[in-house]
């Protein structure tokens, strides 16, 4: 057993809190914080505050870490080549790692097509540029997205978002033509399947869709993994009135469902797929990747961004994806998705709190309701297990519109026996 945490005190300790208090006084009050905690340093599955606490990191800074905190591979590549070149901007002189990562997202996109790819900054960004590609190859301007789906903070990818409070509060009016559809969850409502385009007929014509985004397994949505029937479906409606199919995979990519991407398991060929979080180790990239054809309907200088496809960020993420093949061909994050699935599905049984338990590969989460057959989120019995696990030194995160649903996001190489010391302090949290 392994006795990785080590809790000295209440938290926040007093170092924490008194940076809580100077946050306070000078950060904006819009930016929430799921664990009042500040870190000094995080190493692999574990993070340490500025009071010494020791975790274990569940939450991976929101899925950004799936080689583990401050993977010794990355921050090298990130030294040698911040003391090199920090920047250049790749509109006015390109650097070869810029051309490499894309290489490499285009080796390991899904599809046997020609490919080429775009670097940005963030997930928001990349599908902005995603549906921006879409609406000039298409000449058409309306984008079909669906229910609690999460693209974003921008304009567009808040407008795209399907959950009001808090990412749409008092921030409209949003952007024109998207419309929305329900999203195929087997716990709650499949009722969409079968039906697409029948569903679709009191909000648009298809023929007037530029593009249909979705996130192959939902991540702020709360680890919706929809039928591969649908994921079929979409693709030959997509096919049938030529609208571009996009996939927003920043939560589900880079190894989290135990592929690359999340697309390559649930049947379908996305023409366009976005690509953020984890790609860098932790340092802020993003990118589209997808249809050379369909890229190349863009003017020169349609594209683009001031840090956009950053040389550090490029070279981090470079080390990723080398790192990340051998960690998916040793068939590590398969290894973890089944061991974390077999421990949920253990609690289930026994919790009946415990309503569903899903996921692809290492992407896991469970739903708490207050009783099995009405389905009523069980919110506040949420956020008091994750206060509970966070006193006894596990950081989870919550998720799903109702913020009923516990999601998994700890790096994939994780070892086991601080997985399962993290699992137990879950377990013990749970309410009977
Ligand atoms: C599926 C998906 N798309 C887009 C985003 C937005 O990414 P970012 O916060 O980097 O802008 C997120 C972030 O959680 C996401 O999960």
């Amino acid at each position: 057993m392994a006795h990785t945490i080590r809790i000295e005190g209440t938290l926040p300790g007093p170092k924490s809190k008194a940076l809580i208090d100077r946050r306070s006084k000078s950060v904006a009050g819009g930016v929430s914080l799921a664990h009042p905690l500040f870190v000094a340093s995080a190493q692999g599955s574990t993070l340490t505050d500025v009071d010494g606490n020791v975790f274990i990191d569940f939450c991976g800074g929101i899925g950004c870490l799936n080689l583990g905190h401050a993977r010794p591979e990355v921050a090298a590549a990130v030294a040698q080549t911040s003391s090199r070149l920090t920047h250049a901007c790749f509109q006015v002189t390109g650097y070869e790692e810029y051309v490499a990562v894309c290489e490499a997202l285009c080796r390991l996109a899904p599809g046997s097509f020609d490919k080429k790819a775009v670097l940005l900054s963030t997930g928001a960004e990349a599908v902005e540029n995603a549906v921006k590609i879409a609406r000039k190859h298409s000449g058409r301007s309306a984008v079909l997205c669906f229910d609690h789906a999460f693209h974003g903070r921008t304009l567009l990818g808040m407008t795209l978002t399907g959950k009001a409070a808090p990412y749409k509060q008092g921030f409209g009016p949003f952007a024109p033509e998207v419309y929305r559809l329900p999203y195929p969850d087997p716990y709650r409502d499949l009722s969409v399947v079968g039906r697409l385009e029948q569903a679709l007929m009191p909000h648009v014509r298809p023929e007037e869709l530029a593009a249909v985004i979705l996130e192959p397994v939902q991540g702020e949505g709360g680890f919706v993994v929809p039928p591969v029937a649908f994921f079929h479906e979409l693709r030959a409606l997509c096919d049938k009135h030529k609208i571009v199919l996009i996939a927003d995979e920043v939560q589900t990519g880079v190894g989290r469902t135990g592929t690359v991407f999340a697309s390559e398991q649930l049947g379908f060929v996305p023409d366009l797929t976005t690509v953020a979080k984890s790609i860098a180790g932790g340092l802020p990239l993003s990118g589209v990747v997808g249809r050379a054809a369909i890229f190349d309907s863009v003017h020169v200088g349609g594209l683009g961004g001031t840090f956009a496809g950053n040389p550090v960020s490029c070279a981090a993420a470079q080390a990723t994806l080398q790192l990340l093949e051998a960690e998916i061909a040793a068939g590590r994050p398969k290894a973890l998705g089944e061991k974390l699935r077999a421990r949920l599905l253990a609690w289930q049984k026994k919790h009946p709190i415990v309503g569903d338990v899903r996921g692809l590969g290492a992407m896991q989460a469970m739903e708490l309701v207050r009783d099995p057959k009405s389905k009523e989120p069980a919110d506040t019995e949420t956020k008091a297990l994750i206060a509970a696990a966070r006193t006894k030194g596990v950081l989870l995160l919550s998720a799903g519109t109702f913020g009923n649903v516990v999601r998994f996001l700890m790096p994939l190489t994780i070892e086991s026996a601080v997985l399962d010391e993290g699992l137990d302090v879950v377990e013990a949290c749970l309410p009977r």
